[in-house]
């Protein structure tokens, strides 16, 4: 295909690493389609939204860029629209009311389908794929246009059986799915080839891997062990990791594996375990807690990160406390914070007798980030002194003074200078300044 005869393409992607993926994706898929991406919104013959629907707030973002991109349509009548991801798997229907102009709705889980979807779209068909079921999932058959140089993103398991009361990610993604460990070394293979630094291994819930296979051996931590003989110089991240899911088995592989980094990010979501129970996660707070202390104890530098929701149905001060104190005490490295949304389909959206008002949920989520910033803080001033390995991800140009952005294996923010690296280089540094979510350092040989 001539580069004349390209037409652009624009996606906006919201919402998590895994639509982030999906995106890169769906791009590679459209290049062969004749489709190069751009930038410029302005500029596209195609434009896709890629939306994420776990609070209303990003809801809401999706349906007012379909606005803006309807009343462009109007002047320009030529261009396509396109929606997916989690808001279009749920709302197909009130898509189709709000946004009659839109070209193409697609869901999680027919991505694959969109070599047909486009043809019918560019025969001026309204098309709408949502399935319940993945269709076509022949994931290698297609480029993937990663958007970053150093970080690839590689999911590993799709989808999510644990039904927590407040999360609508089952209903929008499916059940648990694992991909076959030959796809995904075959897919690590070739990113290391292409010079990428960094493996993420993602999934909703990456330490169910291989649960719904029939073949005991196919684990998070053997796919760590295999990953971890691939030869060539790069890490290896995973993430989001269920608490009462972290097998001793895991940790093994983690603390064996060298090229795995040692970092856990686990959602807490509550510090009290009458708010977990009401939540449905299967642990309490006395069983994170003893999760956390054996990584701490395991790893030194381990860096633990976890999410929270401020105001679930039902949650006291009190027990608003207990969450607080959680972070505090847990010495948590760094949390993602939320107020509580209610969401369609999920058992807590219905506890509407018991919602927290919005109030309420703002001044708790205020003085949750203001305990985050807090414990990251200290978190980070701990590591004032000691040498750290980094991975460049950046640099930025200020005053002729070239800083480079690195992040540690423990996935700590590290800025320094030197001007022997770039992009894609490991160095050590010796960490010197700390600040809420950042560090500060020197090189070191
Ligand atoms: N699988 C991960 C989380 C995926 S969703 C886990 O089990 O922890 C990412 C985060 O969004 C969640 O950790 C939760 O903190 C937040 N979240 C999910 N549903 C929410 C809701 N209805 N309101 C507010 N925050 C929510
Ligand atoms: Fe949502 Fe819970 Fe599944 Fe995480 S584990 S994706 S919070 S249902
Ligand atoms: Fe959002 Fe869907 Fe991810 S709801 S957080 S984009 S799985």
């Amino acid at each position: 295909m001539y580069n004349f005869l390209m037409k652009k393409l624009y996606i906006e992607t919201l919402g998590c690493q895994m639509n982030k993926s999906d995106s890169e994706r769906i791009a590679g898929i459209l290049s062969h389609f004749g489709y190069e991406e751009t930038n410029l919104e302005k500029e596209a013959d195609l434009l896709i939204i890629n939306t994420c629907s776990i609070r209303q707030l990003s809801t809401d973002k999706a349906y007012s860029k379909l606005g803006v991109w309807g009343k462009r349509k109007k002047s320009k009548p030529d261009i396509k629209i396109g929606i997916c991801g989690c808001v279009a798997q749920q709302d197909k229907e009130k898509i189709r009311q709000r946004a009659p102009y839109v070209d193409l709705i697609f869901g999680t889980h027919n991505i694959y389908e969109l070599p047909t979807l486009i043809k019918r779209v560019e025969a001026d068909e309204k098309v709408c794929a949502i399935t319940s079921k993945p269709v076509n999932s022949n994931w290698n058959d297609f480029k993937i246009l990663r958007k970053d140089n150093v970080n690839a993103w590689v999911p590993i398991i799709e989808g999510c059986n644990n039904f927590c009361t407040y999360c609508v990610v089952p209903f929008t993604r499916g059940r648990e799915r694992s991909r076959q460990p030959e796809e995904i070394i075959t897919e690590v293979k070739n990113i290391i080839a292409e010079g990428f630094k960094e493996i993420t291994l993602l999934g909703q819930n990456v330490d169910s891997y291989g649960k719904d296979f029939n073949d005991k051996n196919i684990t998070l931590a053997n796919l760590l062990r295999e990953l971890n003989k691939l030869e060539g110089q790069f890490r290896i991240r995973f993430v989001t990791s269920y608490p009462s899911d972290i097998t001793d088995d895991l940790i093994n592989a983690v603390d064996e594996c060298e090229k795995v980094c040692k970092y856990f990010h686990i959602p807490m979501q509550s510090g009290n375990s009458r708010i977990l129970k009401e939540m449905n996660r299967h642990y309490t707070k006395s069983e994170y807690y003893e999760i956390v202390a054996k990584i701490r104890n395991r790893f030194p530098d381990v860096a633990i990160t976890s999410d929270f929701i401020a105001g679930f149905p039902g949650e006291t001060e009190e027990e608003f406390q207990d969450t607080l104190n959680a972070m505090e005490e847990l010495k948590l490295d760094y949390s993602n914070t939320a107020a509580y949304s209610p969401r369609v389909f999920t058992k807590a959206g219905q506890m509407t007798d018991k919602f927290i008002s919005e109030d309420i949920k703002y001044e708790r989520l205020e003085r949750l980030n203001q305990k985050n910033r807090e414990v990251c803080l200290k978190s980070n001033e701990k590591f004032v002194g000691k040498i750290l390995k980094v991975l460049v991800e950046s640099k930025t140009e200020k005053d002729n003074i070239i800083t480079l952005n690195s992040r540690a294996d423990n996935n700590k923010i590290v800025h320094f200078i030197d001007n022997s690296k770039q992009a894609g280089d490991f160095a050590k540094v010796k960490i010197t300044k700390a600040q809420t979510w950042c560090l500060y350092g020197e090189p070191v040989d």
